[in-house]
């Protein structure tokens, strides 16, 4: 299959569960625009795998394995999910989901693998947020990068991630996208 089937795929599951008031509906997706360069930022690294936090429907999870590589996601709750639609296998072959946090136990199991994405869009608080970074920072590889989304808008990434640009400019190299929520993309120098 090629990539853009994936995104094709992605784009008919989204109109469909926007016309088909049965559906759930699909809270806090990532934007067209946002999921776009998720599957860019997977298509140009090529990571071995994607950690994600915060699944909530699958929407973005979608996104990251749209560029066909395996992504492990987490979230507190456990909703319905968007790539359990029919036409959906390639996805869910690809997407591994927990319902719980993000454990140090996670990190460890995949940390043989040295090109990764990780995507953090899990509790937005500024404490939550960083609780979410310091748990990945000391797994991070020259490799991996870092993508945080609402790095824009929401009060608590925002006030995170001009700290951490602040306080930690010599340690990495960091990318604000302006895209409708803001995306922050940081690797290591
Ligand atoms: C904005 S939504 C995620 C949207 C999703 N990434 C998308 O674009 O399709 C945030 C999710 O994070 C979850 N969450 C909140 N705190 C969390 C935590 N500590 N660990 C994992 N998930 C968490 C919430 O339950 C919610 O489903």
């Amino acid at each position: 299959m090629f990539v853009n089937d994936y995104v094709n795929q992605l784009l008919k599951s989204k109109k469909r569960f926007e016309d088909d008031p049965d559906n759930f509906k699909v809270a806090r997706w990532v934007t067209d625009g946002e999921g776009a360069i998720l599957h860019m930022l997977g298509a140009a690294h090529t990571p071995q795998a994607s950690v994600e936090v915060g699944t909530a429907n699958g929407w973005s999870a979608c996104w990251l394995a749209s560029s066909e590589h395996s992504v492990y996601t987490f979230d507190t709750a456990d909703r319905p999910k968007v790539y359990t639609d029919s036409g959906f296998e390639n996805f869910q072959r690809l997407i591994r989901f927990q319902p719980r946090e993000l454990l140090k136990e996670d990190l460890d199991k995949l940390k043989e693998l040295d090109k990764k994405l990780y995507f953090i869009d899990g509790d937005h608080t500024s404490k939550g947020v960083k609780a979410n970074w310091r748990l990945v920072q000391p797994y991070l590889k020259p490799k991996d990068i870092v993508v945080f989304h609402d790095a824009t808008t929401e009060e608590g990434v925002v006030h995170f991630w001009l700290k951490l640009q602040e306080t930690r400019a010599s340690d990495f190299h960091f990318q604000t996208f302006k895209t409708e929520r803001g995306i922050g993309v940081l690797r290591l120098k």
